[in-house]
């Protein structure tokens, strides 16, 4: 009898701590295209959905990660191209993104994490050495040819990198939330708006003050 219920209070707290990790609401409904006309006319967890007898298969497709993002726009050598509820009204609530990535020869997708989501990404061109760091500090890393696909857990901080000198890389990642968000560990420190304190970058970095300003004007912050 005690065995059986210290066995339940197990399950139970176990159930409970599970229940802490939610992704994305669930739909109240088969989809909840959203509203694309007036969009931030107010704010909402999401956005509106039009009237569903407005449906239409065009609201389903989106071309956008059929073209290779500039990957000259930034120092790294990457451009990242997201479906949103802009190019793609019909995945709004369906807790889903999808990118495309462009990384250069040589190019890299410098350490972030999505606090919203986990992330899988499939290489489909070149050849790629993507990792991410866990909470314990261990790194697990691999080698991504074209067909092979890596997992990211969500918010751990990862990289993509393209270790061919001469050729470009392209991988396709789904994403576990409608929106995601993104922050690159170099620019959300160095380059912020406005500005972390040096002291706190230098005891942070166990930097000089020089070294703060040299980071701070190569990443263009
Ligand atoms: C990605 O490329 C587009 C143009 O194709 C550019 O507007 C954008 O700034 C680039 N993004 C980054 C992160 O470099």
């Amino acid at each position: 009898m005690r065995k059986n219920s210290s066995f339940f209070h197990l399950f139970l707290s176990l159930a409970l701590l599970l229940g802490q990790a939610k992704p994305d609401p669930d739909p109240l409904q088969d989809y909840c295209i959203a509203d694309t006309i007036t969009p931030g006319s107010f704010y909402f967890n999401g956005a509106p959905c039009i009237n569903p007898k407005h449906a239409l298969p065009s609201h389903f497709t989106t071309s956008v990660l059929s073209k290779p993002g500039n990957t000259k726009a930034n120092p790294f050598g990457f451009n990242v191209t997201l479906t949103n509820t802009l190019n793609l009204p019909g995945l709004n609530t369906l807790g889903l993104t999808m990118a495309r990535v462009d990384i250069a020869a040589n190019g890299l997708v410098p350490p972030h994490l999505h606090p919203r989501a986990s992330e899988v990404t499939t290489c489909l061109k070149g050849l790629l050495l993507v990792g991410f760091v866990d909470t314990s500090n261990r790194v697990f890393t691999q080698q991504l040819r074209p067909g092979e696909s890596f997992v990211f857990p969500k918010s751990l901080i990862h990289f993509l990198y393209n270790y061919d000198s001469r050729a470009p890389a392209v991988a396709l990642s789904g994403l576990s939330s409608q929106n995601p968000g993104a922050q690159i560990v170099s620019l959300a420190t160095f380059t912020s708006n406005p500005p972390i304190d040096n002291e706190i970058l230098m005891k942070g970095f166990q930097i000089t003050d020089r070294d703060v300003a040299r980071i701070r004007k190569n990443l263009g912050g």
